[in-house]
């Protein structure tokens, strides 16, 4: 659904974004995380041709970017949801979908359609006649996805969608986008809500500047620190952690009653930890997996990415 290349754009002397290749695969929701002032905005309006392109190629939803000839079908077939949404304060929340439908030349019934559709998954059809104005601010935000959506777009570009927005309000934006998510449309979602996008992302790729690093919430997690199996004993021993160790080649420490394993595969490698422990005469009370947050690893990654620069 995308494909860019070397993606690169310079305001001035200032290189907001450099060379940033990536792919995201149709009906996939990608994370772009990355600091303030990392370049994601920058790069959502490019990919959207909001704003042209220093440098490099993309092709978004079948369109090549800066070809004029493709720009009509581009706006046609993607959505954006700003870092600022402006909404008509003084008119319902069904005239400003109709104002963007019309825009965008949805033709009438499918608009009518399409609207009434959107205000219900929304919970908003009850509403729909009363100023945007009066809406708090959760529902303002729903207003402005369901303005992205009225001209049934395949790839969406979301740009912190649920920044400002009370947890209530952030989980009733996050359930539509799981709902767009089942609805198989692509979603390109800027956050700094780490928990947001381990949750619904498939993949994340963190900015600055630069792409530094790219791939799945967990791929990143495990890749930080590995996996840690960990087991509580009845009492936890120097010998049975050496038994461990001689087992299974693997680092193991003693905390308490608890013996902490660093495991590469935990499907492979558990069974034989509790065979061992066993064997060197440990009785096992319980066992837990213990894994990095997705915070926890773009913390290091950022922080070792401006170590490094
Ligand atoms: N129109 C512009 N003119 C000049 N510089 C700009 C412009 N837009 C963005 N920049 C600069 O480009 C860089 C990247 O900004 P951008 O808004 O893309 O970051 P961001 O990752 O979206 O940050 P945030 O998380 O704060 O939204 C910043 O240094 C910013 O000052
Ligand atoms: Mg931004």
């Amino acid at each position: 659904m995308i494909h860019a290349v070397n993606l690169t754009k310079q305001f001035g002397p200032v290189t907001a974004v450099d060379r940033v290749s990536l792919d995201v695969a149709d009906g996939e929701v990608f994370g772009f995380l990355g600091p303030n002032g990392a370049g994601k905005t920058t790069t959502v309006r490019m990919l959207a041709s909001l704003i042209s392109r220093t440098s490099g190629s993309a092709e978004v939803a079948g369109c090549e970017l800066g070809k004029e000839s493709d720009e009509l079908r581009l706006r046609s077939r993607i959505g954006v949801l700003p870092e600022n949404v402006g909404l008509y304060e003084a008119t319902s929340a069904y005239q400003n979908l109709e104002y963007f439908g019309r825009l965008h030349r949805v033709e009438a019934g499918t608009l009518r359609a399409n609207i009434e559709r959107l205000l219900r998954m929304m919970d908003l059809w009850e509403r729909r006649d009363a100023p945007v104005a009066t809406f708090s601010k959760g529902m303002k935000q729903k207003v402005a996805l369901a303005r992205t959506l009225v001209h049934d777009p395949i790839l969406l570009f979301l740009d912190e969608p649920t920044a400002n927005l009370d947890p209530e309000a952030a989980k009733m934006v996050r359930d539509v986008i799981l709902e767009l998510k089942k609805e198989r449309r692509t979603i390109f979602l800027n956050t700094h809500q780490l928990d947001e996008a381990q949750r619904i992302c498939d993949r994340v790729g963190i900015l600055r500047t630069r792409l530094i690093t790219i791939g799945s919430p967990d791929a990143l997690r495990t890749g930080l620190s590995g996996v840690r199996t960990v087991v509580r004993l009845d009492r936890a021993s120097e010998s049975v952690a050496q038994a461990l160790r001689d087992r299974l080649h693997v680092p193991v420490e003693i905390d308490g009653d608890r013996l902490i394993v660093s495991v590469r595969d935990p499907d492979r490698q558990n069974p034989e930890i509790v065979e061992a422990v066993v064997a060197a005469g440990g009785r096992i009370r319980e066992m837990s997996q213990l894994s990095a947050s997705l915070e926890d690893a773009y913390l290091k990654i950022v922080r070792d990415a401006e170590a490094s620069s």
